[in-house]
């Protein structure tokens, strides 16, 4: 009995420790509390360009994990993918407004929707304003299932016009 009541003695911190950890775990893989280093992400794009949906210009950042499944616009994204999204108001990006992320998440986290962690945060990344599993943000990605919710295909279709635009510019100067 008495060895019982040791055991439950026990197992009340252990108990608490991994109820507390949970939430801990979650955001272990959201590995920064700030999204300061946003901009020291590897920047896709060469110049800003139109955004499909929102009244805005915006640039296309990855981490080193997410930089070949979006330019290969591949259907898995690996755990640990980072992209962010900045939403300037003009091409010569005077207002940055905000910034939205994504980042996959280990299985389990969303499984009916990618796993994919959203959020929001101002232009220096350090206040999140939004985070989490965003119903708005997922119903609409979810256009972009195919490619693991992200919009790759069309982004990276602009991004080729881009290239080519500048490598013709590049012939001109040569002539
Ligand atoms: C109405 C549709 C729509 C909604 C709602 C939406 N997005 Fe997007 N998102 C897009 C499209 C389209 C792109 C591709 C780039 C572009 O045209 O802006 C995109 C691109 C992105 C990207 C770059 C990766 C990619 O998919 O190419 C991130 C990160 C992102 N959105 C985050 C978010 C977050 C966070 C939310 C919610 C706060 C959100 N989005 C809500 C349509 C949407």
């Amino acid at each position: 009995m008495k060895n019982i009541f040791k055991f439950c003695l026990f197992l009340v911190p252990v108990l608490f420790i991994s109820c507390a950890l949970q939430p801990e775990e979650e955001r272990a893989l959201v590995s920064e509390k700030s999204f300061e280093n946003w901009s020291k992400k590897i920047k896709l794009n060469l110049e800003v360009f139109e955004s499909e949906t929102h009244d805005a210009f915006v640039d296309i950042y990855v981490n080193k994990l997410a930089k070949e499944a979006y330019e290969e616009r591949l259907s898995i994204f690996p755990v640990g993918s980072e992209v962010y999204k900045p939403l300037y108001n003009n091409t010569k990006k005077e207002n940055l407004a905000r910034v939205v992320i994504m980042i996959k998440m280990k299985e389990g986290y969303d499984s009916k929707n990618g796993d994919w962690w959203y959020g929001v945060t101002d232009r220096t990344g350090k206040e999140l304003w939004h985070e989490g599993r965003i119903q708005h943000c997922i119903d609409c990605h979810a256009l972009a299932k195919e490619t693991d919710y992200m919009f790759s295909e069309s982004v990276m279709e602009e991004i080729k016009v881009q290239k080519e635009l500048r490598e013709e510019e590049v012939h001109i100067f040569e002539y």
